[in-house]
């Protein structure tokens, strides 16, 4: 099944807990939430006290994207927020095995992220370890950019090493993602999608969402 997660930082920020509810009516799957130091990445978005305020206010699945340097000083913090999946990227600084560990130890599901330049090989040896693998198609940082389409043979080749261990982990594809390369995404593998201009700027967010979802 398709899964659809409109990121919030395509939304007004001044109406996070309407935007959230907008888009849970308009039948997305979960919320993805953007989380940035302005150090590994160079943008500031958000953090735990608005994830916090939120979950008093929405009972989706939080799809918690944490692009900064240290997660794993934060994991737990962001467990108790309310995130329901927690994503660490593989080139923060924190040792990777402690930290899905210690995401694991929160009793959330795991993620692991790589950015367009990393090779998707170098995360093979966590695959066990994890829930979800998060193949970014931009650079983390900015919402609005084009999807590189190279990023979709990674996509592909995680597909392939998945099915070849027998393993059902998910696969999330995030940044540029649109009705026009959806089918590009789900045919290489992806079955989450992450999708914030489209979504939160389409003028029917119900029908963005249902033809993002559209099984190939
Ligand atoms: C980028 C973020 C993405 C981004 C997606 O660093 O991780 O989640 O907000 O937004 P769009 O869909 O507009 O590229
Ligand atoms: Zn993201």
């Amino acid at each position: 099944m398709i899964k659809i997660s409109p990121s919030v930082l395509a939304c007004d920020f001044a109406k996070l807990g309407e935007e959230v509810e907008s888009i849970a009516k308009a039948g997305a799957d979960m919320v993805h939430l953007d989380v940035m130091d302005g150090s590994f990445v160079t943008n500031i978005s958000f953090g735990l006290p608005v994830i916090q305020c939120l979950r008093k206010h929405s009972d989706m699945f939080f799809d918690v994207h944490l692009m900064i340097d240290e997660p794993i000083r934060y994991v737990a913090r962001f467990a108790d927020a309310g995130a329901d999946l927690i994503t660490v990227h593989a080139e923060a600084r924190s040792n990777v095995t402690e930290t899905l560990l210690e995401i694991q130890k929160t009793g959330k599901k795991v993620g692991l992220s790589v950015k367009p330049n990393t090779p998707i090989e170098s995360i093979y040896p966590y695959l066990s370890l994890c829930d979800m693998i998060l193949v970014m198609t931009v650079e983390p940082g900015y919402g609005g950019q084009a999807l590189i389409p190279e990023t979709l043979d990674k996509v592909a080749l995680l597909k392939e090493e998945l099915c070849r261990r027998g393993l059902s982990i998910d696969i999330q594809v995030d940044g540029g993602i649109n009705a026009k390369n959806a089918e590009d995404a789900k045919r290489a593998g992806a079955n989450v999608l992450v999708a914030g201009s489209s979504v939160f700027g389409a003028s029917d967010r119900g029908a963005a969402i249902a033809s993002l979802k559209k099984e190939i």
